[in-house]
């Protein structure tokens, strides 16, 4: 015991164990130098011990529904992740000080950010030069090159801007409004912008949300998450294929379901598809003008809804994206 006690007391990191009394039992040196207990915390109830407001009450509702719980928490300018692992016997609080990765995070956002910025009036400039060109060109040959060049510089345009809104999602400064909102009327208008897609490739579109059924969200943020969603069912379904959107309620959230009858995405990608640039298929992506960035700008408007979305799929059947949306 004495040799676990030395090596907790070493560690870069807190630990505190609580009894089923709800007293603690230990508190390593990490948690004392860093104040996150106060004087002889040993012995009395975590809510004396414990110096953070946040960690008490995040403590209190995960012992009060005996359920493992993660929660962030600010103290002393330092920011920390706090996990608690709730046992019948023991508890245990881990602190993890994720003040150095945080700054990280940052400077690595407001670099993408300043970047592509930076890159907008120059993409801007190049685009509408090109229109000029193309529309005085009269010469066949010649046009084809533009019209290439052209189809590259809205890949670029797409790629700036996407990377603009998911550094303003992850950053957490985009605000989101909480507007009451009828869902059908938002897919029809998703479905009005990309039924010339559709068309082109022989796949219909059905949007089966009941006109009464409502979301609380931002309807420009939703407009994207759903207009990801809904160019991925078509672009990555079979000629004569089928998109459709339903919605129902369950566990005090909205849920949206976005079901292709398409390709299908293979199990080993599925944990991935929602990372930035991820591609099952780069070379069918590339076709489609994609970048890799909808998910990822799907999963972070969901978040910053309070929600969440999931994925069911079979290879060469189709896809099922779900959507949670808290209904407070
Ligand atoms: N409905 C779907 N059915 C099958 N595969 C899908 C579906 N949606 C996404 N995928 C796979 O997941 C990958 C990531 O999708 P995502 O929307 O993030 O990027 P993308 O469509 O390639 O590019 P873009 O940034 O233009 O959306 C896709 O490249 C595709 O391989
Ligand atoms: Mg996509």
């Amino acid at each position: 015991m004495s040799l676990l006690k030395e090596f907790l007391s070493r560690v870069e990191e807190g630990y505190l164990l609580i009894d089923k009394e709800g007293k603690i039992v230990f508190g390593n040196d990490f948690l004392i130098k860093r104040g996150l207990v106060r004087g002889q915390f040993e012995g009395h109830p975590y809510y004396e011990g414990i110096s953070n407001l946040t960690v008490i009450s995040c403590l209190a509702e995960a012992l009060s529904e005996k359920k493992d719980k993660i929660c962030h928490i600010d103290h002393e300018d330092r920011e920390y992740t706090v996990y608690i692992f709730v046992g019948t016997e023991l508890t245990v609080a881990r602190f993890s000080d994720i003040t150095e990765f945080k700054r990280y995070e940052r400077s690595k956002r407001n670099f993408v950010a300043n970047v592509s910025h930076e890159l907008k009036t120059p993409i801007a400039v190049l685009k509408s030069l090109l229109e000029t060109l193309y529309e005085e060109e009269d010469r066949e040959e010649k046009k084809v090159f533009l019209e290439k060049a052209l189809k590259r510089v809205e890949e670029m345009r797409r790629l700036v801007e996407d990377l603009l809104i998911i550094t303003k999602l992850e950053s957490g400064e985009e605000r989101i409004k909480r507007e009451k909102l009828k869902l059908k009327y938002l897919i029809d208008e998703v479905f009005e912008l990309l039924e010339p897609k559709a068309q082109e490739r022989d796949i219909s579109l059905h949007n089966l949300v009941d006109e009464e059924f409502e979301v609380k969200g931002d309807w420009d943020k939703l407009f994207l998450l759903f207009k990801n969603l809904v160019d991925n069912g078509i672009n990555y379904n079979k000629r004569g294929g089928r998109v459709e959107v339903k919605a129902y309620r369950k566990n005090g959230y909205s849920v949206v379901e976005v079901m292709d009858t398409g390709i299908g995405i293979p199990k080993s990608h599925i944990p991935f598809v929602f990372e930035r640039f991820y591609r099952v298929d780069s070379s069918r992506s590339r076709e489609m003008g994609g970048t890799g960035l909808g998910l990822s700008i799907v999963k972070h408007i969901a978040l910053s809804h309070g929600g969440r979305v999931e994925v069911e799929s079979e290879e060469g059947k189709g896809s099922i994206f779900r959507v949670y949306l808290p209904l407070e």
